[in-house]
């Protein structure tokens, strides 16, 4: 007799004894069951013989009970599947209430299987999200690792703030309600847990440049908190990212890697993924035919990911793009919420997904910002106002990538630096890599829920991680 997962058994020719685990999905005319273990999108069918089956064992395999089957694995009668299980013997392991539980086995909303969400990976949709955000994972450390970078653990509590925007989530043991005090009224930070203010990593960047410069190819990938108040369908308090770092590595040389590894990633999940892709594929299909003609997706999930795996993402500096805008419709007729009036302006995601999905209609990689609406350490170009920032942009999502080529050059940082009001003391060790052996280096940061979105077509970034933190939420 063997133990195999559903997903082993749905390939197997050879008939056969066999044992399974796993969840009743449905059970239908009191012999069928649909048993799903996790293992795929699929349900093996098992077959009760409810002529010999004590009627108090019927009546609990019901939707969402645990379940022992042992049985024979057989060419299936019916149609939908090549193989069923003809139940020998089936014991519940764990009882569930067809009354209360919360996945009855029909369309639920996402907002209610988000109140639900240690359950709503008992639903296709959920399981093969989460199959797919496991997988992307898996292709994301194969990338790294087939060329040759190593993976670092940058610390989750930092006393430095990477980005320079000042909102983070501060990490502190003092007593909330007496903290200590300095003569001039400031709380007493030296008195708290480790001696100073600290606060929860908005990025791993500037640690991962210490090691890029010494270890030569390094990423990170970890959890990474923003205490903005982004109520949107694409921001998490707590989202995950990947970082990588090289040296002597220049702005192009960071888009080839870019592009080189988000067209990987993709490939991975197309060729070994399928079964869930195709689920997804067909889920996104249902849900546009309920939208307006005009505001459906021309290609469908798998043409969009194979479309962007197969061509080449558009390259275009932020002067042009603030050109095409200036001149586009939306733009003339004051259709977007922020009118583009004059180079300098910051992007709004309006302004992203117009240029990624009417203008170019590809993903977009856009380059060499204005050096004032950038972080401090990006690499200021001789035109003296623009940096060699690129941020990628993808349909439907916006900003997926944000990078740079760093600062390399000690008393320009400096002046960067004191010009924003960021303390020397604070970032002694950051500038001590431009004082020792200083070089070309860049790197960029992949949110992964958002890379999770584009590639299942789902698209609330809350229903792409188990648990999302986001304002005035932290469920579970
Ligand atoms: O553009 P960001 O802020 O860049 C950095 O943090 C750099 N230090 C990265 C680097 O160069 N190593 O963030 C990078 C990406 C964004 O493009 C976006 O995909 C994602 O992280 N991101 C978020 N995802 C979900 N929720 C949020 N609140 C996010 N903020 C950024
Ligand atoms: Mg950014």
């Amino acid at each position: 007799m063997t133990s195999k997962t559903v997903a082993q058994l749905l390939k197997e020719t050879k008939l056969q004894e066999v044992e399974i685990k796993g969840w009743v999905r449905t059970f239908r005319a009191k012999r069928f069951i649909a048993l799903n273990d996790g293992s795929t999108l699929n349900n093996i069918q098992c077959v009760v013989d409810f002529e010999n089956t004590p009627e108090d064992t019927l009546k609990r395999i019901t939707t969402g009970a645990a379940v022992h089957i042992k049985g024979e694995l057989v060419e299936s009668q019916g149609k939908g599947q090549n193989v069923e299980i003809v139940v020998s013997s089936i014991e519940i392991l764990g009882d569930s209430d067809p009354e209360t539980y919360p996945i009855q086995p029909k369309k639920h909303s996402f907002e209610f299987l988000r109140e639900n969400a240690h359950l709503r990976t008992r639903t296709n949709t959920f399981s093969a999200v989460m199959r797919l955000r496991s997988a992307l994972s898996f292709a994301i450390h194969k990338y790294f690792n087939d060329n040759g970078f190593y993976y670092m653990h940058t610390p989750i509590i930092t006393g430095s703030d990477a980005e320079g925007a000042g909102e983070m989530f501060r990490v502190s043991t003092l007593d909330q309600k007496n903290p200590p005090l300095t003569d001039d009224g400031e709380i007493d930070h030296s008195q708290n847990f480790f001696g100073k203010d600290t606060n929860l990593t908005v990025s791993g960047q500037l640690e991962a440049e210490t090691y890029a410069m010494s270890l030569g190819k390094v990423y990170t990938f970890g959890p990474t908190f923003r205490a903005e108040n982004s109520n949107t369908s694409r921001h998490l308090s707590e989202f995950w990212m990947i970082e990588p770092e090289v040296a002597f590595m220049d702005l192009a040389g960071n888009m080839d890697l870019a592009e080189d590894f988000m067209k990987s990633v993709i490939s991975y999940v197309l060729e070994n993924n399928a079964d869930d892709l195709a689920f997804l594929d067909k889920r996104l299909l249902d849900e546009e035919k309920t939208k307006p003609q005009a505001e459906r997706s021309e290609l469908s999930l798998i043409e969009k990911l194979k479309f962007v795996a197969d061509n080449n993402f558009k390259r275009v500096s932020y002067t042009e793009a603030i050109d095409i805008l200036r001149n586009s419709k939306p733009n003339k007729k004051k259709k977007f919420n922020y009118i583009i009036e004059e180079w300098g302006a910051d992007l709004q995601s309006e302004h992203e997904r117009f240029l990624v999905e009417k203008h170019f209609k590809c993903p977009v990689i856009l380059f060499d910002y204005p050096a004032n609406i950038k972080a401090f350490y990006m690499r200021l170009n001789e035109d003296g106002k623009t940096v060699r920032a690129m941020d990628i942009l993808f349909p439907g999502i916006g900003e997926i990538v944000g990078g740079s080529q760093r600062e390399e050059r000690l008393n320009v940082l400096k002046e960067k630096m004191a010009v924003l009001d960021i303390p020397e003391e604070e970032l002694w060790w950051y500038l001590d890599l431009r004082k020792y052996g200083t070089a070309v280096h860049s790197g960029f940061g992949l949110g992964f829920e958002r890379l999770v979105m584009f590639t299942t077509g789902m698209s609330n970034i809350r229903d792409v991680i188990p648990y999302p933190r986001t304002p005035q939420n932290a469920e579970f």
